[in-house]
């Protein structure tokens, strides 16, 4: 099934330069990019988007942290694109994630972990709708739609 998700590179892949090597994972793989956006989100819109960590110890940290410096949205779409994603992102623990993994080759801690990509179709459509207008998202033919069965 043709699913979008939605892929954050958060302030330390930005600034330990690693936006590229993550979009060039995900192409080569060969998934589509639709949307994409650079912001330094506000505190509001990074407690909406981790509103389910609410109640864990670490909820504030992640929140000071996801808002500390300028971090990369965007949505990502081909087929079983969510789980697809979150393997080429590895484990959330950078250090019990394989290595060839974005994580396992590029983090050392759990909150310094480089990317946030959705964990459901569910959570991709809230986590779109959170940062993107459907206005704002590409459709584009790509050469191989025919064979991915896009
Ligand atoms: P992410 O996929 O963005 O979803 C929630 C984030 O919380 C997770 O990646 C980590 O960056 C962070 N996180 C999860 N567990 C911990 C923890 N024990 N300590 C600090 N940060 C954590």
């Amino acid at each position: 099934m043709i699913e979008r998700t939605f892929v954050m590179v958060k302030p330390d892949g930005i600034g330990r330069r690693l936006l590229g090597e993550v979009v060039r994972r995900y192409e080569a793989k060969g998934l589509k990019l639709i949307g994409l956006k650079m912001q330094v989100i506000s505190t509001a819109l990074a407690e909406q988007h981790y509103a389910e960590h609410r109640q864990k110890a670490f909820y504030s940290d992640l929140v000071s942290f996801i808002t500390s410096g300028p971090s990369v949205q965007m949505v990502w779409e081909g087929p079983n694109a969510i789980a697809v994603i979150r393997q080429l992102n590895g484990a959330t623990d950078s250090q019990q994630a394989d290595r060839g993994t974005i994580r396992g080759d590029f983090g050392m801690t759990i909150r310094n972990n480089i990317v946030h990509a959705s964990d459901s179709t569910e959570t991709a459509r809230r986590e779109i709708g959170l940062f993107f207008d459907e206005t704002e998202l590409m459709r584009y033919p790509m050469p191989d739609d025919g064979w991915l069965g896009a």
